[in-house]
């Protein structure tokens, strides 16, 4: 009985994920990178609606960060760096995962994943084992001019923090911030993981959203706490549901080389909890090693106590936006019956749904499709996203828009020619209710900050 309830829970976890991918692919949320190729291993390509809720993800977050602050400064660094870089941060020496191979079918596996520790193949099925483990380091290298040797290799970065720490003083300068004070950054990472999987959630290609605040030593625990507790309000502030989400503290054997203290923000996927969102206190590694491999310094001088030097303490808070993505849609996703019909609704906050309004005219005649016209274009001017749709039966539009997570339809019917009102009918609770139609975009801009 249990096994039969195990299994029954295992298919309904598997079950949503497969619905959430063909959603994500049919409403043009997330597509299979190349994929009249035959796809990429574990890259993807966002559509026209998944861009739209990346972007809104990413640009809530910068607004959380540097415009609502006084103390955290904005940067935008290259993916490519001196490689110098990634051998004071250990990534060159130290960014491995332990690899075996299949001795049958070859395939490489994370040695340290469950579906090998029986010693079958997950993929194949042979009993033959697996070669012993080595070392595979996960960063993507290239070549930077036009000869490819040794002294002209480039990384890609696989995290987007050393950027901010070469730029500490750059920063530091330029803004006149004192410490406390960080810099937030959004960009591209990329890792040669060995198993990704899971749709977005682990990906080869992937963007990340971190800020790196500056503390005196002695402080570090403290901002830690804060950090932590900033971080996740914000995600409930994306409508997550509180119940879904944790924190997850590293044990002293899963704490990364440079952090004293650590936890994670984890979320309850249909393939069990995981993290989206690291939190660390890095110390002064990140900068003692720049300034060791670079030869400059890096101190911090108290603008009024100029005898107080440091280097100052790191506590970092990274954030994956492919992840939050994910985390989003997996929570906004559900089916229900509504009188008597079967419909799939994406319940995203209005905040970070990609597009804010739909706008039907019920019917292409008595000029309802002008009127609708017209309210579509006002949207336009304000700079809301908003769709229009004539096409169908007014049920069908509704429930297309459902699936897309829109979350407010405005009808455009016989009344309104009558008295200018439309109808707004909530993607939720299915409430109607009529509005004038010169106040509907001031109305869907309202409910949609
Ligand atoms: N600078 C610290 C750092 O990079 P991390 O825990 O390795 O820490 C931070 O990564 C976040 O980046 C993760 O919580 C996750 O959201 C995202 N991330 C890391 N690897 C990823 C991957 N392969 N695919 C998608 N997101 C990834």
């Amino acid at each position: 009985m249990a096994t039969h309830n195990f299994s029954a829970l295992m298919k309904n976890r598997n079950d949503l994920m497969e619905k959430l991918v063909s959603l994500c692919k049919r409403r043009g949320y997330v597509f299979q990178s190349s994929e009249i190729y035959g796809g990429t291993g574990s890259v993807w390509d966002y559509g026209p609606l998944g861009v739209e809720l990346k972007n809104n993800i990413k640009s809530l977050w910068w607004r959380s960060m540097v415009y609502e602050r006084d103390d955290i400064e904005g940067l935008d660094a290259a993916i490519l760096m001196n490689p110098a870089v990634w051998v004071a941060s250990g990534h060159v020496e130290g960014f491995t995962d332990p690899l075996v191979e299949c001795k049958n079918c070859h395939r490489r596996f994370r040695a340290d994943i469950p579906e090998i520790q029986d010693g079958q193949c997950h993929v194949c099925g042979s009993r033959e084992g697996f070669t012993e483990p080595r070392m595979f380091n996960l960063m993507f290298r290239t070549f930077m001019g036009p000869v490819e040797e040794d002294a002209a290799v480039v990384y890609l970065r696989p995290e987007t923090a050393q950027g901010i720490y070469v730029n500490f003083h750059n920063v530091l300068t330029a803004s006149r911030q004192r410490i406390p004070f960080g810099i937030a950054q959004v960009g591209k990472a990329f890792r040669n993981e060995i198993t990704p999987g899971n749709f977005i959630f682990r990906t080869r290609e992937f963007e990340q959203m971190e800020m790196q605040f500056f503390v005196e030593p002695g402080t570090d625990d403290e901002w830690l706490d804060y950090w932590g507790n900033q971080r996740m309000e914000w995600v409930k502030s994306l409508g997550v549901t509180a119940s879904k989400l944790r924190f997850n503290e590293h044990g002293p054997d899963e704490l990364a080389h440079y952090a004293k203290r650590a936890f994670d923000i984890e979320y309850e996927l249909p393939f069990g909890w995981q993290e989206f969102e690291g939190i660390h206190n890095r110390t002064d590694f990140d900068l003692a090693r720049h300034q060791e491999h670079s030869g400059k310094k890096l101190e911090y001088v108290d603008p009024v106590d100029r005898s107080k030097r440091y280097l100052p303490y790191i506590v970092e808070t990274s954030a994956g936006a492919d992840r939050t993505a994910l985390i989003v849609l997996a929570d906004a996703y559900r089916e229900e019956a509504v009188e008597g019909e079967q419909r799939i609704v994406l319940g995203l906050h209005p905040r970070i749904a990609p597009l804010k309004a739909a706008i039907f005219p019920l019917v292409k005649k008595d000029g309802l499709p002008e009127i609708a016209t017209r309210i579509h274009e006002e949207f336009k001017a304000a700079g809301i996203n908003s769709f229009y749709d004539d096409s169908g039966s007014i049920g069908k539009r509704y429930r297309r828009q459902d699936e897309a997570g829109t979350p407010f339809g405005i009808t455009v019917d016989g009344q309104t020619s009558e008295d200018g009102t439309v109808t707004l009918r909530d993607r939720d609770t299915l409430a109607q209710e009529r509005i004038a139609a010169d106040r509907i975009v001031a109305v869907i801009q309202e409910r949609t900050r």
